[in-house]
């Protein structure tokens, strides 16, 4: 109940800071441009699930366009780093995403074939350009309580705010087996420098903790979500384009 009650309150409180309609970028701020600027160092870490969550992870990742061909490796968590020497790699699939930001590469991955209940380390990168390595656990194959925490629209001042939120939720919950957002996670529908503070917000916790992510009307550009008022209406492909390529698949066998 707790849990819930954070949660409830989280809801409130970003449905006050909430605006209704999307509305349209100002001209991108050169410094932070040049701040959320992609690297050949991954960035953007984020668990999705395209599977079974018992047995697969989804993981995506951004770089900039020089990186060399990018990888996961991953093994099954041990007491000590000894896993490092047994660990799989696998190549990753890459697509190209331009933004106000960077012409970009976003990179996933799908592990399947993984074993329930089970604690995985895994990084992501190439040459001399490694993530650290972050851990995840698979879902268990049979029912067992579990928690999970729960946000509404995160949507503005995701740098400044929204972080205080998702920390003090983990802090609260930090056995949570997933985050879910219910939408409007930005305002402006593939803003960059949004989604930027959105993962500068969640940081590791986006890399350990998989995300149920659900586009709000902010995530659309033409509106037609809200004109047609069905939720199962096709998107439009500028928004769903960024949206997957952001939690993308593709499929590895682990
Ligand atoms: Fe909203």
């Amino acid at each position: 109940m707790r849990l819930v009650h954070l949660a409830l309150a989280l809801l409130v409180a970003s449905s006050v800071l909430a605006h209704e309609a999307p509305v349209q970028a100002a001209p991108p701020d050169p410094k932070l441009v040049e701040q959320y600027r992609p690297t050949e160092f991954p960035d953007r870490i984020v668990l999705t699930w395209a599977d079974d969550p018992a047995t697969s992870q989804a993981v995506t990742w951004r770089t900039n366009a020089s990186a060399a061909p990018q990888r996961i490796e991953v093994a099954v968590a041990e007491d000590g780093p000894g896993f490092v020497g047994k660990a799989k790699s696998f190549a990753a699939e890459t697509e190209a995403m331009t933004s106000e930001i960077s012409d970009a590469r976003y990179h996933s991955v799908v592990l399947r074939g993984l074993n329930p209940k089970t604690q995985y380390v895994y990084r992501v990168g190439a040459g001399a350009s490694w993530s650290a390595w972050h851990e995840f656990t698979t879902a268990a194959d049979r029912h067992e309580p579990f928690s999970f925490i729960y946000f509404g629209d995160a949507q503005n001042d995701l740098k400044m705010h929204w972080s205080r939120v998702i920390r003090r939720a983990f802090r609260d919950a930090p056995n949570a087996r997933f985050l879910l957002h219910a939408g409007d996670l930005i305002n402006r529908a593939d803003a960059d420098l949004e989604w930027a503070e959105w993962h500068e917000a969640g940081g590791w916790m986006n890399a350990s903790i998989p995300n149920v992510p659900t586009p709000g009307n902010h995530e659309y550009t033409s509106g037609r979500l809200r004109r047609t008022g069905d939720p199962s209406s096709p998107c439009p492909r500028t928004a769903c384009r960024g949206w997957r390529r952001r939690a993308t698949r593709s499929t590895t066998r682990a």
